[in-house]
């Protein structure tokens, strides 16, 4: 496939999960926003959160996703924050598909309850915080994506099926 896809959506939506899948199975380059990020910095996402600040990581995003431009074939699992900047979003519509994996927050908790790598949810590890800022971060979500595909529910394949499909 010569078009790129990225996949937005909540932490703990599925990305990585569904990203990988396209990899092994239907033969794409693979970029994890975060890992890319971290082997650039040499350090984990909590601890440039922790060294630098929130808005550092979104600089770092940003470049990154403008690093991007001329790849093809790829599939780019975005970090959970990343169509909150018009600049990104910009980026991803310019190179590819932009895909929103949903998921409802009782998913996504309980999908992310037991990691500790991701900053925001430090602290604030419930199914209340999740529904609101999910809530918050859905009018960007939706209006950047080109197609919504539902990631609860559906298998790992069904939903790649669906992505590929809608996207030929
Ligand atoms: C974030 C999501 C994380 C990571 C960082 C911030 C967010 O990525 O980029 O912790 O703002 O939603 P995942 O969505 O891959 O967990």
């Amino acid at each position: 496939m010569s078009q790129n896809i990225f996949l937005i959506g909540f932490m703990g939506a599925g990305k990585s999960t569904v990203a990988r899948e396209l990899r092994d199975h239907y033969g794409m380059r693979l970029i994890e926003m975060d890992e890319q990020i971290e082997t650039q910095e040499g350090r984990s996402i909590s601890q440039i959160f922790a060294d630098n600040g929130e808005e550092y990581f979104r600089a770092l995003e940003t470049r990154l996703l403008l690093s991007l431009e001329g790849e093809s074939n790829t599939v780019v699992s975005c970090g959970g924050g990343v169509p909150m900047r018009e600049e990104n979003v910009a980026a991803m519509r310019l190179s590819g598909k932009i895909i929103y994996l949903c998921a409802t927050p009782e998913t996504i908790y309980e999908r992310v309850k037991d990691f500790h790598n991701r900053p925001l949810l430090e602290g604030n590890m419930n199914v209340d915080y999740i529904k609101n800022l999910l809530a918050q971060r859905i009018p960007k979500y939706q209006s950047a994506a080109d197609i919504t595909v539902a990631a609860d529910g559906n298998d790992v394949r069904a939903v790649c099926e669906e992505i590929l499909q809608s996207i030929m």
